[in-house]
Parts: structure tokens; sequence; C-alpha cells
């Protein structure tokens, strides 16, 4: 064989990243290495006496041939969003709640964890941390900031697009990083607020034992939310994900917890354009709905006393100055670099932390005579296409910060531990073709990526 005909066969057969590899991995161990962290479940053995989790990350490679129906298909979100999120609620427990969430013993479908977030997974649930509630969050008496974790899953569809990212359980391939249409993913959040703190959480709840404290010694936490996000049809403006949120509200004295799950709202755009002014006199977000008998359960959320930011949704466990897509648009893989912040800088949309006197706890408020820099703010409630990136030169991850997380994490331990690897990555990564010029004013608060890709403190 001719040199020339050689290097034709190697270009022809080899997807460039392959090639190059070939060099970087003089490392030798390096795949090995990898592999053991992708299959690794939690940051700690498991503890005698108590489950024992373990990663559901067989994911399918090849995504199913069609589109299967699902009983919310013909329900629609928008008009109809109480109705939706019951029909997809059922589907999520169907066969999870018989094995306690063990996902890998669901006898009904199949669930996958995203892979590479190990490291923050506690043993017992793999639990990760979220953010601790600011005064007042969860409940007029609650004053302390309160202990929140979660675990979160996907359903088959979304599992293949892990499949695809993570094929050879070696390196994420972010360009294939697009979720079909009937991705679910759910989510269960935990806190450690009392019955007085979160009078709500009182009844038939589900109480999970977790290593939060990383002692070997699990505490009790209780259910207080649980997310869902569903990927419908995009159109011209809209990514097409539907993202809705449940909170446990003992009151409802239903025998099995799932049925004491109350709809708290649900979003499927970012509500561009919707100002401070608009918000002042007395409009409300268009793309948001928002449960009246959820809302009267935390009336007293600064600065504005709402869920989410002017009144998008959020749920309780989230920051009242962000949304779900807001924050969810920054999912992308930065490559090591530094990834967005949550939310504009608090001057420019006149907010600042405050800690009262006395109080060990934060909260926010309005500064006052100040003029809110729409312009700043704009940026986070875009409505972003799937392939469409929060910050142009990086791949979007479609809304996934726990695959955000993942790609974040596997950046980080390469270029610690495989230089090599890291550089060769960084220079062969392929761009996605998608782009959409970013608005040219857009100054983004920069944080280190595996921050940004984590729910905060
Ligand atoms: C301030 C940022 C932030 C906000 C606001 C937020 N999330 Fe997330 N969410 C995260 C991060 C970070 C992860 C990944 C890490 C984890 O699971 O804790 C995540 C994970 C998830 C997951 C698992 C799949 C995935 O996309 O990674 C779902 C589902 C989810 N969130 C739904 C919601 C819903 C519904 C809301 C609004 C009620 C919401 N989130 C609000 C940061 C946020």
């Amino acid at each position: 064989m001719s040199y020339r005909s050689l290097l034709l066969c190697t270009a022809f057969t080899l997807p460039t990243v392959y090639t190059l590899d070939a060099h970087a991995l003089s490392n030798g161990d390096y795949e090995q290495a990898a592999k053991q962290q992708f299959n690794t479940s939690a940051r700690a053995p498991c503890i005698s006496g108590f489950p024992c989790f373990a990663i559901s990350n067989q994911y399918p490679v090849s995504p199913l041939a069609s589109t299967p129906h699902f009983p919310w298909s013909a329900t629609n979100y928008k008009s109809d969003p109480q109705k939706y999120m019951a029909e997809v609620l059922s589907y999520v427990v169907e066969g999870n709640t018989e094995v306690d969430w063990e996902l890998q013993r669901n006898s009904v479908r199949r669930w996958y964890h995203a892979p590479w977030m190990h490291e923050k997974r506690e043993p017992v649930h793999g639990l990760t941390m979220e953010r601790g509630s600011r005064l007042h969050e969860l409940g007029p008496n609650q004053t302390r900031r309160t202990s929140n974790w979660a675990v979160g899953f996907y359903n088959d569809l979304g599992g293949s697009t892990f499949g695809k990212v993570w094929q050879g359980s070696v390196r994420p391939s972010t360009t294939s990083a697009v979720f079909p249409v009937g991705t679910v993913t759910a989510k269960l959040l935990f806190t450690d607020a009392t019955d007085s703190e979160a009078p709500y959480l009182k009844g038939n709840n589900l109480q999970w034992q977790a290593d939060i404290a990383g002692n070997g010694q699990p505490k009790s936490l209780r259910l207080l939310q649980m997310d869902i996000a569903v990927k419908e049809q995009a159109d011209a403006t809209h990514s097409g994900w539907v993202f809705a949120t449940f909170v446990f509200n003992g009151s409802r004295g239903a025998a099995n917890y799932w049925d004491n799950l109350i709809p708290v709202g649900l979003e499927w755009g970012n509500s561009p354009g919707f100002t401070y002014a608009d918000y002042q006199a007395g409009k409300r977000p268009e793309e948001s709905w928002i449960n009246p008998e959820a809302k009267a359960l935390f009336a007293k959320r600064a600065p504005d006393d709402q869920l989410g930011y002017l009144a998008r949704m959020n749920g309780p466990v989230d920051s009242p100055l962000s949304s779900c897509m807001s924050c969810h648009s920054r999912a992308m893989d930065t490559r090591g670099k530094p990834g967005p912040d949550f939310n504009p800088k608090p001057a420019d949309n006149c907010l600042e932390v405050i800690k009262p006197s006395g109080s060990i706890n934060e909260t926010y408020g309005r500064v006052p005579g100040c003029v809110v820099n729409e312009v700043a703010v704009a940026p986070f409630y875009r409505n972003l296409q799937s392939n469409q990136p929060f910050t142009p030169g990086f791949n979007s991850l479609d809304y996934s910060l726990q695959m955000a997380m993942g790609v974040a994490s596997w950046n980080a331990w390469t270029k610690k531990n495989y230089p090599t690897v890291f550089k060769t990555n960084s220079t062969t990564f392929k761009l996605k073709s998608f782009s959409v010029e970013a608005p040219a004013s857009m100054k983004i608060p920069l944080v280190p990526a595996e921050q940004a890709f984590h729910r905060g403190n």
C-alpha cells in the first residue's frame, strides 16, 4: 500500500478525533481509568445496613425508530397544564415507586442516571447537593438555611442521547447532544426542613436516609419537590422543552405519597422581552403557568414574593431570581473553560443580597431608585433552540445540566490527570454547525464550569 493510499484510508475510516487520540493515548492507561470513572456510582463506598446506590448507565446506543405514543401526547400543555402534568407524573412513578426508585429494578420501563456525577453523589441514594433555601423560601417560619438534595434520571429516549454522547464511555462527543421528542427526565428533591419550617411536608411522605454529611451516618430527608422536563416538538421559536414541577402537600391526605404531589407550575419558554416595568404594571409572563394553590404555600419569597424571576415559573427549592428554563438554557460543553453564571449581576437587575441582623441566612432585596438594566438581563431569558449555545463558541447540551455537569467533571478530571488527552480533546472538538448570533451587548459573568452547572449552594 502506498503512503498516499494509507493516508486516504485512515482519513476515510476513522473520525479525526480517534486518529489524533492515538497520540494522546501514549498515556496508556487513560481509557481504562476513564471507563472506571464512568462506571463509578458515588463518592464513597456503600454503607452497611443502608440501600446502595448503583448508577444505571447501560444507555441504549440507538434511539427508538419511531416516537412512541405517550399518555400526554394528546394533551395541550399550554391550555391544560394540570392534566398534562398528571399524565407525565403517572408515567414517571410507574414501576419506580414499587422499587423505591432503584431504576434497574423497574419492571415497566427503563430509566438512566447521568454519568460523571459520582464525585458529587452520596452513596445511599446517589443524591447530589442542591441549593440551600434562603430565608422564608420554604415557608414563613423557615429561617435556617435548609439542606436540600436530589437525584434525577432519564427515560430510554433521553438515555439514548447519553449513549451517543458517551459512546465507548471514554470521552464525550457533544456534537451529538440533542434529545429526541419523547425524552422525559425527572428529579426528586429532598430536604431536611422540619414540620415547622415547611408544614406541608407533614403527612404520608417519602422519607429517605442519605449520607449528606459524608461521615457514614445517614440522615433523614423528606421529599419536597419533583421536577419533570419533557421534550415536545420544537417550533420556529421554541426548543420543545416543557419544564414543570410539583411540591409535596400532605394536607391532600392521599395514601400514596406521589398522590400528594401538587403541581407548582409549568413553563414552555422564558417569556423573552418581559420586563420589570411589565411586571410592575401587573402583567405576568406569558410562557409560564403557576398553580394558585401552590403559590399560596410560598407567599414570602423575596424579593417579589414570587416563585421565579418576575413571576416566571420556578420551584420551591429554586432561586426566586431565576426560572427553570433560564438556568437550564445555559447547559453547554465549555471544554473546561468557565461557564455563564446563574443570573445577571445583582446590580443589573437592581437586587442585593441582604442578611438581616441576627440572621444566619440570606435573602434578597430590591435596590430603591434603581433602574433595571434590561439589556443585561435579557440574555438569560432567551428561548434558545436545542442546538443553540448560550455562549457562542461552545456546544449546547440541549438544556441538560446533568450532562453539562458530567462533561465539566470529565474535563476537570482529564485536565488534572491526563493533560495530553485534555489538550487533544480541546483542539479536535467539533462545534455543532448550528449557530445563532448572541446579542452583541452580552456580557455575562463567568464562573468555573463545574460551578456554573451546579444548582448553587
Ligand atoms: C439555578 C439553576 C437551576 C434552576 C433554576 C433549575 N434547575 Fe434543574 N437542574 C439544575 C442543575 C445544575 C441540574 C443538574 C445537576 C443536578 O441534578 O443537581 C439540574 C437538573 C435537573 C433535571 C435533571 C435533568 C437535567 O436537565 O439535568 C431536571 C428534570 C430539572 N433540573 C428540572 C428543573 C425544573 C422543572 C426546574 C424549575 C422548576 C429547574 N430544574 C430549575 C439547575 C437548575
